[in-house]
């Protein structure tokens, strides 16, 4: 008898991303006719990589400052070692995709970092690395990365020794049938969101992952008879404890920025004295906030289980489930109510992926409408779900609201919703200026309206937190500390400190200002090194986060140089704008003091704020700056700047 061709899947996943790319690979290979193992990356113990005969597909994303998601440090460690001969994965036959972020340094860095090491380690690709960008979207690299791999593994399958059957593994065309004959027209009067008709040439429609998850609800008659928190908790609107969360009280909130300013700051204090959290400026804060009541309603009545709220959820997995890397979701917690599992479990805004859209055509009555969804999940259709759903953000409320003959089972909503992820917020204070307190600053987050959500909305925690901060209240909040040991103030207290932090990016650089003023408080005899701040806002007397503060820093000599640019105010004393607008074009303005503190006086610079924009062109000047300081060429300072990092002393907090 012949084997069943395999391939081993492995990922290194932080948000579930990768993850959930490499079970879609896994699921795909399995209705291939394929067997596919898959699992984490540092689950060494399941799978031997150095024996491996089977082609291996890698998924791996990168976080934080290029670093490896949590779940594949393990892996990096492990291949990383210096022991490993230059043969150590020669038989080993692979294909990597690297998942990144080019707003951020370092772009695809783990993967990068696992893939040079296992060519050095003697292993061989059988398909080209993929690079993917969430900065532009993923898909634009994925898409056509993840087409092109079934051929690579047909071939790859054949070249191995093993005598297999290699299937045909050509993509699978239309499976969700052809077009549904409705005249365009009147498809889209029944619709509320206009796409624009497509050819009615076959739809090339991904296969379909079958359903997983068997769902039921349970009346609970009475507390005790469930004899579950998470029941009782629900009827508080109180989130089960998460591990590492704590409900910590709100002592103060302040708004930052006047009436008149576009952008609304607000900076919240929470009173840890009955908490301690041993945190150092420079780390920052995951706040744990709960869905819209407005729209979990919404949804409930939508999904017809309005009437069910309080009911039990028991989850299963589907007996004959084909998914290989099915699982019940961890984050959900034994007996909770279909209510709390809204409010508190799953992230219901978050935008619909295409492989949720496809799922949802199956559940959609009216063929106007399924052709639509087809549409939008199909390959033709990407520009279309790059505009219709990416980038509105639209999500599955604002779908149903489209789509009135969607009617999709909770199941299916369990399966496709990820998980509600707290937000991080940078903390804004030291223990040792406010002992007993934690502060933070945001901005309240707008989205603009759009034909789907006419009167706009605000960010779900940002939104959700400046609602709680009602002065009559005393409210809660649930907080985990999120350390972040590469952004701190160095040890050493002569060195000097740039920072550069526009906007809310100026959060930690109050922290570290704090300590470094309480530092001078207690050691009268030390000779503290200079400290630059550049910070930038719109207007003067709008949006000038911390004024007093910051002056009163300048004041005592806690900041010897504050230097802060209006982007939107003409400069003091004329009509006209010639000044410095952004806060890199005052660090021009003064780069020879820059670049001699970074570079002669081993100095520590700190960005915070926008990764976009703001993180890239500072990025450019202090390039330009170098270069024209030391008489560089361009190469030679982008290497400057590249030492500077590896020494900890060119170090980023940036967010999109
Ligand atoms: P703007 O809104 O007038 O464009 C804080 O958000 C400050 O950062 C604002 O003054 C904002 O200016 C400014 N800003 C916007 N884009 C920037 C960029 N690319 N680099 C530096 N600052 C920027």
């Amino acid at each position: 008898m012949r084997d069943t061709p395999r391939i081993l899947v492995l990922y290194g996943s932080q948000k579930g991303q990768a993850q959930s790319i490499a079970e879609g690979i896994a699921d795909e290979a399995e209705e291939k006719g394929l067997i596919a193992e898959i699992c984490c990356v540092s689950e060494g113990d399941k799978f031997n990589l150095e024996k491996e005969r089977a082609p291996v597909v890698i998924v791996v994303s990168t976080t934080g400052d290029g670093d490896p998601p949590d779940n594949a440090l393990k892996f990096v460690k492990r291949i990383k070692k210096k022991t490993l001969s230059s043969d150590h994965y020669a038989h080993l036959c692979y294909a990597l995709l690297a998942l990144g972020d080019t707003n951020y340094a370092n772009f695809c860095n783990c993967g990068k970092t696992i893939d040079g090491r296992l060519q050095e380690l003697g292993a061989k690709h059988f398909y080209a690395t993929g690079y993917a960008d969430d900065g532009v979207g993923l898909e634009l690299v994925l898409d056509p990365w993840l087409e092109g791999l079934w051929e690579a593994i047909r071939r790859a399958l054949s070249k191995m020794s093993a005598p297999h059957t290699v299937p045909d593994l050509r993509p699978v065309s239309s499976v969700l049938g052809t077009p549904s004959g409705v005249p365009a027209a009147v498809a889209e009067a029944s619709l509320t969101l206009s796409f624009p008709p497509l050819s009615e040439s076959a739809l090339n429609v991904p296969n379909l992952p079958p359903p997983y998850l068997d769902v039921v609800l349970q009346e609970a008659t009475t507390r005790e008879e469930v004899g579950c928190v998470a029941v009782i908790q629900a009827s508080t609107g109180v989130p089960v404890m998460k591990e590492g969360f704590q409900e910590v009280p709100v002592s103060r909130s302040a708004k930052l920025t006047s009436d008149d300013s576009v952008k609304t700051a607000l900076l919240v204090e929470l009173d840890i004295s009955a908490h301690p959290m041993d945190y150092q400026p420079g780390d920052s804060l995951d706040v744990l906030c709960p869905n819209r009541v407005s729209e979990v309603g919404e949804l409930l009545l939508r999904l017809g289980l309005m009437d069910r709220k309080s009911h039990c959820i028991q989850l299963s997995l589907q007996k004959d489930t084909k998914k290989k890397a099915a699982q019940i979701p961890s984050y959900i917690p034994e007996n909770s109510t279909l209510q709390y599992l809204l409010t508190w479990c799953l992230e219901i805004r978050s935008v619909l992926k295409k492989a949720f859209i496809r799922s949802l055509v199956e559940c959609t009555e009216e063929s106007g409408e399924k052709r639509r969804l087809q549409e939008l999940c199909s390959k033709q259709g990407s520009a279309d779900y790059n505009l219709y759903v990416r980038d509105p953000r639209l999500g599955i409320l604002d779908l149903l609201r489209a789509f009135p003959s969607c009617q999709p089972p909770l199941s299916l909503l369990i399966e496709h919703l990820p998980k509600l992820q707290p937000r991080p917020y940078s903390a804004a204070s030291s223990r040792m200026r406010h002992p007993g307190q934690l502060h933070f600053v945001f901005n309240i987050i707008e989205f603009p309206a759009c034909i789907e959500r006419p009167g706009g909305r605000r960010g779900l925690c940002t939104g959700w937190l400046s609602d709680l901060v009602d002065p009559i209240l005393v409210p809660k909040v649930h907080v985990s500390l999120r350390q972040n040991c590469s952004f701190r103030l160095p040890s050493d207290l002569s060195k000097p400190l740039i920072m550069i932090g526009p906007g809310t990016g100026v959060a930690p650089f109050i922290g570290f200002l704090q300590q470094r003023e309480k530092e001078r408080e207690d050691n009268p005899e030390v000779v503290f090194g200079e400290t630059w701040l550049f910070f930038g806002c719109r207007h003067r007397d709008r949006d000038f986060l911390f004024r007093e503060e910051l002056q009163g820093f300048v004041g005592n000599g806690t900041l010897t140089h504050l230097k802060v640019c209006f982007s939107r105010d003409p400069p003091e004393g004329t009509e006209t704008r010639t000044g410095p607008r952004y806060v890199q074009h005052d660090l021009l303005l003064h780069a020879k003091d820059i670049t001699n503190l970074l570079l002669r006086e081993n100095g520590y610079l700190y960005v915070c704020g926008d990764a976009k924009n703001m993180a890239k062109d500072v990025n450019d000047a202090l390039m330009e700056m170098i270069a024209a300081e030391l008489q560089l060429d361009k190469l030679e300072a982008m290497k400057a700047l590249a030492r500077l990092r590896e020494e900890k002393r060119y170090l980023q907090d940036i967010w999109n």
